[in-house]
């Protein structure tokens, strides 16, 4: 990746506030910085831990860590939006499942800087950020991969608890400074390590999506990914068209517990038909006519659940098409329904949501818009031709900051390559 005039600054910035935080280096630590993208996904939400289809690229909003490798196990990593470093020895990292009953509590999915003690061994753990850096050396540490401790400086313009995965970003950065930035991962190991970071370790129970994305995103495409299998297809955006993250700015109070109870409702979808079905093991096996023949098996809430599911994933599979020809209008219907569904039978948008969608369909050029992610706030995706994007930014601050009480955000995001190394100084 060739390194532009602000990527140069970034790296001063860090190098500099690696000596401030650590000391000079010395000879034999040079430093290392890898980078890690944040995502949007452009369609198939609730669908991932399903074994679905999804359809997000990794953006340009990313995270950086430049780090010194250090000999023994001790990681010590600071960050430049907390206070509180945190550090920890890798050895002693045990997931809190393991230490004695599955206490997990869900939280945040991306992850605020909270105040609290470094993840270490056995005792409880209060929440902080570098609980994301301490579960990624810990399941490398479980997956049986070389890690050493580094000292490291952390910088992220991806907007913390906004829906485009920092959290998922940060492990996925940890990852590569602790394996260094010369050992090569595939991007689908790298996924899977970075994911039961924040699964088993962090506590929070996400799909694979997010941390794939950072991954294996690729510049300039979208990724379908069959969550099942994890068989990729990049698929290009149509000529023209932008990809637009508008931030709702609103907070996201329900989200993890929500999550969670969405999760279980499509288990028990999966057990109850599964009666009809012998065999089946996720809702990704059922076709929509199937599903409506045995919808009186399930309670009304269950049942709209699997809808959304069904729906959405032969929306994604439509989504990646309707790109690749151009069809505009297609992607336009296929964002709207997708909202729809995320409305009214997942359940999982928020009025914040609904109103910043309403605002920018009625742009002339915002070809499609939708929420976007887990729900409960954050952000919505947008398409957009590209003269279009400055009447949308003028349309958020008027009229969705009137409507809400609330302060929207508008990025329009280059789509760019997944995660790695930047640069060795
Ligand atoms: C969060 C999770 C993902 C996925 C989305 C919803 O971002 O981390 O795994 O489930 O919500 O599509």
């Amino acid at each position: 990746m060739p390194l532009t005039r602000p990527d140069r600054e970034r790296i001063e910035m860090l190098v500099a506030a690696l000596e401030t935080e650590y000391g000079p280096a010395t000879d034999s630590a040079r430093v290392e910085i890898v980078r890690a993208p944040g995502r949007v996904n452009l369609i198939g939400d609730h669908t991932d831990y399903n074994e679905g289809f999804v359809l997000p690229a990794a953006i340009e909003l990313d995270t950086w860590i430049a780090f010194r490798r250090r000999e023994d196990g001790l990681v010590r990593v600071a960050s430049r939006h907390s206070r509180e470093p945190g550090s920890f020895w890798i050895d002693d990292l045990t997931a809190e499942h393991e230490a004695g009953g599955d206490t997990r509590q869900p939280r945040e999915n991306d992850g605020g800087a909270a105040a609290g003690a470094a993840a270490t061994a056995t005792v409880r753990r209060s929440s902080h950020w570098s609980d994301y850096v301490a579960g990624a050396a810990w399941s490398l540490r479980e997956a049986a991969l070389p890690v050493r401790g580094f000292d490291g400086v952390v910088d992220s313009t991806i907007p913390i608890g906004s829906g485009l995965s920092s959290s998922a970003a940060l492990e996925v950065a940890s990852a590569l400074a602790l394996l260094g930035a010369g050992r090569v991962l595939a991007a689908p190991s790298l996924a899977a390590l970075a994911q039961r970071a924040e699964v088993d370790y962090v506590g929070v129970n996400c799909g694979i999506m997010d941390q794939f994305a950072s991954a294996a995103g690729r510049e300039g495409r979208a990724l379908l990914l069959d969550c099942r299998s994890l068989d990729t297809r990049y698929v290009a955006l149509p000529f023209g068209v932008r990809v637009v993250v508008c931030d709702t700015g609103a907070r996201r109070e329900l989200r993890s517990s929500v999550y969670n109870t969405r999760r279980a409702e499509c288990a028990r979808a999966v057990a109850l038909l599964a009666e009809r079905m012998p065999g089946l093991c996720s809702l990704r096996d059922l076709d929509a006519a199937w599903l409506a023949r045995h919808r009186a098996l399930l309670p009304d809430n269950v049942a709209r659940r699997a809808e959304h599911v069904v729906s959405e994933n032969a929306r994604v599979v439509t989504t990646a098409s309707a790109l690749e020809t151009g069809d505009l209008d297609e992607l336009g219907r296929l964002f709207a329904e997708s909202h729809v569904s995320l409305r009214d039978l997942y359940e999982v948008s928020s009025p914040a949501l609904d109103t910043m969608v309403e605002v920018a369909r009625a742009i002339p050029g915002v070809v499609a818009a939708r929420m976007t992610g887990a729900g409960f706030g954050g952000c919505t995706v947008n398409l957009v031709l590209a003269d279009a994007v400055p009447a949308l930014k003028a349309a958020v601050s008027r009229e969705y900051d009137r409507r809400t009480g609330l302060r929207g955000r508008v990025y329009p995001v280059a789509i760019v390559d997944g995660a790695g190394p930047l640069a060795m100084i």
